[in-house]
């Protein structure tokens, strides 16, 4: 497998990233998980105007035009002759002696490589178990950061009790988002999401997802719901780079609805499929 070190390309053994680089203390970076369909890239530009938004909040230094970044993502996937799955790519802050402070005349460090996804095919037909869990994460969930210990520590909980996801509530009266999906729940056939602010990622399928309901002249709104108004709401779905969307038919021990994927969240999940090219 050829990753993307920096500006070369090289094997994955030959890979050699130093054990101080701030990723690996401090989760002091950034990521994106972009789709291929097909040996092509979906969404790219979206992913880079959110990698860029990342970098300048999290006030990493990287000039992703200067590096040609798409042309060597573009790149990458033509050496590994990669067909169908995702790119993982992430920029630390650098290699540096342990000290908090941003270092001084440190470079980036990219890396970038395939990663098998599989299509989640029997979820998206049956829909899916989760559980809810109080969200414990930092205040900046519109960074895509390095650091995942809330996101995993919560997707671990919701596989130890037999579901597939955790949704995510700060209390009782504000439900945010997935361990890495983001979350929509529909009543009356209106669907409504959070807000993007600090609270949630601003998922690139999130916002692929109010393309495709203008298409379909769904009517969806940003605003916050409550632990009661999920529990309530006709149907329910997830989303995400890997998942596309995903029906939640069970939450905790109470079923969604009748239990079974809804027809707005099908309706999605077919116009995801038709216009994905
Ligand atoms: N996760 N919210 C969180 C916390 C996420 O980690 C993700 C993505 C999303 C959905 O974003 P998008 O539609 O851009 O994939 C929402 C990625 C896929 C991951 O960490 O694997």
């Amino acid at each position: 497998m050829f990753v993307l070190l920096n500006n070369d390309f090289v094997n994955r053994n030959e890979c050699l990233i130093d054990i101080e680089d701030r990723a690996n203390q401090f989760g002091d970076g950034v990521y994106e998980v972009i789709r291929i369909y097909d040996g092509e890239f979906f969404l790219l530009e979206d992913h880079l105007k959110r990698l860029i938004y990342s970098l300048n909040e999290a006030k990493i230094n990287y000039d992703i035009h200067k590096h040609k970044l798409a042309d060597q993502l573009q790149k990458l996937v033509e050496k590994n002759a990669f067909q169908d799955g995702g790119i993982y790519l992430q920029i630390s802050r650098g290699a540096s002696p342990r000290s908090h402070p941003f270092p001084k005349n440190t470079e980036p460090t990219l890396i970038a490589y395939p990663i098998p996804v599989s299509k989640p095919a029997e979820s998206q037909e049956h829909g899916i178990k989760v559980i809810l869990q109080n969200d414990f994460r930092w205040l900046r969930c519109d960074i895509k950061s390095l650091n995942l210990l809330g996101n995993v520590m919560a997707k671990q909980s919701a596989l130890d009790a037999g579901a597939k996801e955790a949704i995510l509530y700060r209390d009782e009266e504000h439900v945010t988002e997935g361990s890495s999906t983001n979350v929509f729940i529909i009543k009356d056939g209106v669907i409504k999401t959070h807000p993007a602010n600090n609270y949630i990622l601003n998922g690139i399928t999130r916002l692929y997802i109010f393309f495709l309901a203008k298409q379909l002249d769904l009517t969806i709104k940003e605003e916050v719901f409550s632990v009661k108004e999920l529990k309530q709401a006709d149907e329910v779905f997830i989303s995400s780079t890997t998942s596309e969307v995903i029906p939640v038919v069970q939450i905790d021990e109470d079923q969604v609805n009748d239990g079974k994927p809804g027809p707005i969240a099908k309706q999605l999940l077919n116009a995801f499929s038709e216009h994905k090219h």
